[in-house]
């Protein structure tokens, strides 16, 4: 005789006509953080009258991610994208997914990675050269533009001219955050003749026409420029056989700039943020830097060679990750562990509350690079690298993957590599800097002030 599982419980504080829309108003990080004790599944309300399982337990994360991808959607979160920016890899699920996929993949080859290392840095040593010693700079801002320069270098370096590519960033930059204001709120919204929409919608188009132009351009010089819309334009329908559509092109590269660049910019910004708050970890990694590269600047052979840096990035990873409501959406009933879950049911796991659990990190809230080293120098605990998989999700899991975790990861340590030997970032207050979860997870605010980095010099005798 088989024992039915227990109910899957609705979490406290949900009201008639708002759902849990309190709670997730109030502090919507405490919230999802405190539904782990719920158990392994538990309901809440996003909008009223819709539920959302969320799944807590990391092998059913995995089974939802991994084992159940086929009988999935992506969800609401992720079919707003396709509205607002046309269907992508990002957006579309099933054999659509598959092919979207196998036609952006060249594009994030180890060998492709190799080149932009260079573009990377060239982007970020022309930001820091306009900081002045003693301003306060807004850390997350310059993160996002820095993320998003680096990004939009790699695809377009060579298509598109200095003058075309500086309106390209500003649009994308309005787009971009424009889809994570969408995002959250009901459609009709998007629909109001307001000022924000008008201005969104502008950039878009504004976006489309330009690569249209590029696109049509290239192909008629066929020319190879080497970037990374060069690659696409290569790249072919495997149906049809055809190239892709400039329209196509246009819909992968915009959501490419929404999924790569809030991302990368939040984990920079807390990696600067946790470089200043310990001395000790900022000098092991000027040491580091120190002894692999000496005077010249970081390359893509380098990336390797930084496995104290590797661990200061993976740690953020875990401790500040900038996923909180990744969704899925059942098509048809669907069995998760012992559960059988309606069809039509919103699903939905929180990296950000996973990668915190005392169960799986004891100390979560310490920020301890070497809680990843395999030897006793760690703090506590088992070495979290031989964790379970599932534990651990900074660029999820199963089909659906990031696409571009190591091209985050080589922009992520060029960018740190390159900036931090430059500039000494400090703290203008003494307090903590909080999390806050819009689109993502992200600083609420983060102010620093650059001052010169003077390195001592082997002095010879
Ligand atoms: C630190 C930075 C980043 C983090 C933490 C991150 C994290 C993730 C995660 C967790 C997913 C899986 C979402 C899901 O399960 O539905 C994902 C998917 C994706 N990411 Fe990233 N990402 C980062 C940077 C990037 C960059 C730089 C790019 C591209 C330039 C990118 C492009 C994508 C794409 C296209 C997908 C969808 C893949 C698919 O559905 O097949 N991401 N990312």
């Amino acid at each position: 005789m088989t024992v039915a599982p227990p109910p899957i419980p609705r979490a406290a504080g949900s009201l008639p006509l708002l759902g849990h829309a309190i709670p997730l108003l109030r502090d919507n990080l405490g919230f999802v953080a405190s539904l782990r004790g719920y158990g392994p599944l538990v309901e809440i309300r996003l909008q009223p009258g819709q539920s959302t399982i969320v799944v807590n337990d990391p092998p059913l994360i995995r089974a939802m991610l991994v084992d159940l991808a086929p009988t999935l959607d992506k969800g609401r979160f992720f079919e707003k994208m396709g509205q607002l920016l046309g269907d992508s890899v990002v957006t579309a699920a099933g054999t659509e997914h598959v092919r979207k996929r196998r036609q952006l993949q060249p594009a994030f080859r180890h060998a492709e990675i190799t080149r932009y290392v260079d573009i990377m840095r060239e982007q970020v040593t022309a930001a820091v050269s306009t900081w002045r010693p003693g301003e306060v700079l807004d850390v997350r801002e310059a993160m996002v533009r820095l993320s998003l320069d680096m990004l939009a270098a790699t695809v377009f370096s060579g298509s598109i001219d200095d003058d075309a590519f500086r309106r390209l960033r500003e649009d994308l930059s309005v787009v971009m955050n424009g889809v994570g204001a969408r995002i959250m709120l009901p459609d009709w919204v998007e629909r109001l003749p307001l000022p924000a929409n008008r201005r969104f919608t502008a950039a878009r188009d504004a976006v489309r026409a330009t690569i249209d132009t590029a696109v049509a351009e290239l192909r008629a010089a066929d020319r190879d420029t080497g970037d990374m819309l060069s690659l696409l334009l290569r790249a072919t329908d495997e149906e049809t056989g055809r190239p892709l559509t400039a329209h196509q092109i246009c819909s992968e590269i915009l959501t490419l700039a929404v999924a790569g660049t809030e991302t990368t910019a939040s984990i920079l910004s807390w990696v600067l943020y946790e470089l200043a708050r310990d001395p000790a970890i900022d000098a092991r990694v000027q040491e580091e830097l120190d002894t692999v590269l000496g005077d010249r600047p970081v390359t893509f052979e380098d990336l390797s060679q930084l496995p104290y840096l590797a661990r200061v990035i993976r740690e953020t990873l875990r401790l500040h990750h900038t996923g909180w409501l990744v969704t899925r959406h059942t098509l048809t009933a669907t069995r998760l562990g012992d559960w059988e879950i309606p069809a039509d049911t919103e699903l939905a796991y929180c990296q950000h509350a996973l990668h915190r659990d005392p169960a799986h990190f004891p100390d979560p809230l310490v920020f301890d690079p070497d809680r990843w080293l395999d030897d006793g120098r760690r703090r506590s605990g088992a070495p979290a690298s031989q964790l379970p998989d599932e534990t651990f999700l900074p660029f999820g899991a199963g089909k659906h993957k990031c696409i571009g975790d190591r091209f985050a990861l080589a922009e992520i340590t060029t960018a740190i590599a390159t900036l931090t030997r430059a500039w000494h970032l400090g703290l203008t207050t003494d307090r903590a800097v909080r999390p806050v979860a819009r689109a993502t997870v992200r600083p609420s605010t983060l102010r620093m002030t650059p001052r010169p980095r003077t390195r001592a010099r082997p002095t010879t005798i």
